[in-house]
C-alpha cells in the first residue's frame, strides 16, 4: 500500500507514521508533499530518506497538483497538520481516500482557522473537562467528513494551552498510524 502525507509544519506526526511503517514491507510512504518551503517536514523527511516535494499556491491551485498526487498512486491520503483546503477535485477523484487528523473533539473546535496553539487555548478558556483528537475523512469543508476515529483525554483545572497540546499529542502519536493501518486492510 502506498501512503502520501500532506504536512505544512513540523511534521512530528509525519515522522511518527514514517516510523510505524518502516518495519513494514507491505506500507511504503511514497511522498509527502509540503506548501511550506523551509518546514521542518523537509528535514524530518531527509534524514528519514522519504521523497518530499514542496508545491506553490498555483501549482496547488492548478490540475497540476492532482495529476502530481495521482502519481504516486496513492492507496491512503493523509493530511498530518496540512492547513490548505483540499480542492472538490481532489475529494472527488479520491473518495474515502483523504484522511485528516484534528487536535480536538469534533464538532467542537473546528472549522476554518481552528488549528494548532488556537484550538487548545479555545479549549482552555472555556474550560473543558476533556478534549482529544479526531481522525475523519476529508470533504470539501473544513473538519466536517465522516468521524474515524475518536479519543479523549481528560483536562485539568491546572492545564494549559500548551500542556493540553502535548497531551493531545500524546494521543496522535498513539493513535494516528494504528488507524491508518486498520484503514489499509
Ligand atoms: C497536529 O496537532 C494535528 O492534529 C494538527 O496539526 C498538528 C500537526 O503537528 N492538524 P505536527 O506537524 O505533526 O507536529
Amino acid at each position: 500500500k502506498r501512503l502520501v502525507i500532506l504536512a505544512s509544519g513540523s511534521g512530528s506526526n509525519a515522522e511518527n507514521i514514517i516510523n510505524y511503517f518502516s518495519g513494514n514491507s507491505n506500507v511504503e510512504i511514497a511522498a509527502v508533499l509540503t506548501n511550506k518551503q523551509n518546514a521542518k517536514v523537509l528535514d524530518r523527511c531527509a534524514r528519514l530518506d522519504v521523497p518530499a516535494v514542496y508545491f506553490n499556491k498555483s501549482l496547488y491551485s492548478s490540475p497540476k497538483f492532482l495529476t502530481l498526487l495521482d502519481g504516486f498512486n496513492p492507496d491512503l491520503i493523509i493530511l498530518a497538520g496540512f492547513l490548505w483546503k483540499i480542492p472538490t477535485e481532489l475529494v472527488v477523484k479520491f473518495p474515502n481516500k483523504i484522511i485528516n487528523i484534528h487536535p480536538a473533539l469534533l464538532p467542537k473546535y473546528g472549522g476554518r482557522g481552528m488549528y494548532g496553539s488556537k484550538v487548545h487555548e479555545a479549549v482552555r478558556e472555556n474550560n473543558e473537562s476533556e478534549s482529544g483528537i479526531t481522525i475523519h475523512y476529508v470533504n470539501e469543508n473544513y473538519d466536517e467528513g465522516a468521524i474515524i476515529f475518536q479519543v479523549s483525554t481528560a483536562i485539568d483545572p491546572l492545564d494549559t494551552a500548551e500542556s493540553i497540546a502535548q497531551k493531545v499529542h500524546q494521543l496522535e502519536y498513539e493513535h494516528f498510524p494504528k488507524e491508518i493501518e486498520k484503514l489499509l486492510i
